[in-house]
């Protein structure tokens, strides 16, 4: 989008939310649960997901454009829930933008606090490992533990499917996390928004013992704090949610309902 272009819809004084695809869904719960009183606009990047394994010049060029869409919109204040677009892009968006802006990264720094094994494991995409953001929080918070660096391709996919607990899909957490548990992982980090609605099929397969870390609610927490700051908290009755997507209208308003389990229509970002 250039400069002159402005979305056709206003969301003046709403929260922005966006992610590749369905999976900050998992964060939108989370903002809904913390605001109940604030209108959200959630986009779907489902035309270009997944980001986790495409270079770093596209995961910025559609953080870029997922952002200045939201922001010349009206929005006061956007999260990204996505670890991969924080972890790539989140220094451009902040250039570009002037409203607050909240951002998910891998809870790393939990996860060494409550670990009794020493050994925990970040799930994420390729792109969120390779990353210098994870690197940093391993070098900060990894003093004296082991921190495996564990991709899951196809988890993605099959969230954006809403395929959670086929036979399919269950065979592809076992591929991924059972290595880890034999070396003795007993924290996992979910470090990828979609993760979370893998959370019940997971927490089977690797067991009760397992803690699972999602940050969703410390991002809402955050994000209640900077509105709270910016006097940008709202006080009418109930806010609304609106979602928006680039890509196939019927398929992500189908996955929409499914995880968020209530109808929602989803409308084009254009
Ligand atoms: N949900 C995203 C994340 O938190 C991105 C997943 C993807 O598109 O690969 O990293």
């Amino acid at each position: 989008m250039s400069a002159h272009d402005h979305p056709s819809t206003s969301f003046a004084d709403a929260i922005g939310v966006f992610d590749s695809g369905v999976g900050g869904l998992s964060v939108l719960r989370a903002i809904r649960d913390a605001l109940p009183l604030e209108n959200l606009v959630y986009v779907a990047d489902s035309g270009h997901a997944p980001y986790g394994d495409k270079t770093e010049a596209l995961i910025t060029e559609r953080t870029l454009t997922v952002g200045n869409w939201l922001a010349s919109s009206g929005v006061k204040a956007i999260t990204v829930a996505c670890n991969t677009a924080t972890v790539v892009a989140i220094r451009h968006l902040r250039e570009q933008i002037h409203i607050p802006v909240v951002a998910i990264e891998p809870a790393i720094k939990p996860a060494v606090n409550i670990t009794r094994s020493g050994v925990v494991a970040v799930l994420a995409t390729t792109q969120t490992l390779q990353s210098e953001s994870v690197a940093r929080l391993c070098q900060a918070y990894g003093e004296g533990k082991r921190i495996l660096l564990q991709a899951c391709p196809g988890w993605v996919e099959a969230v954006e499917q809403a395929d959670l607990d086929s036979p399919h899909t269950q065979a592809l957490l076992r591929q991924f996390v059972e290595p880890l548990i034999h070396q003795g992982v007993d924290t996992l980090v979910l470090g990828c928004t979609h993760y979370p609605f893998l959370r019940n099929t997971l927490q089977q397969i690797v067991g009760e013992q397992v803690v699972l870390i999602d940050p969703a609610v410390a991002v809402a927490t955050e994000l209640t704090r900077r509105l709270a700051n910016n006097r940008h908290v709202h006080t009418k009755t109930s806010g609304t949610t609106r979602f928006f997507t680039t890509g196939n209208v019927l398929h992500v308003q189908q996955v929409v309902s499914h995880l968020w389990g209530d109808t929602a229509i989803v409308e084009t970002m254009s």
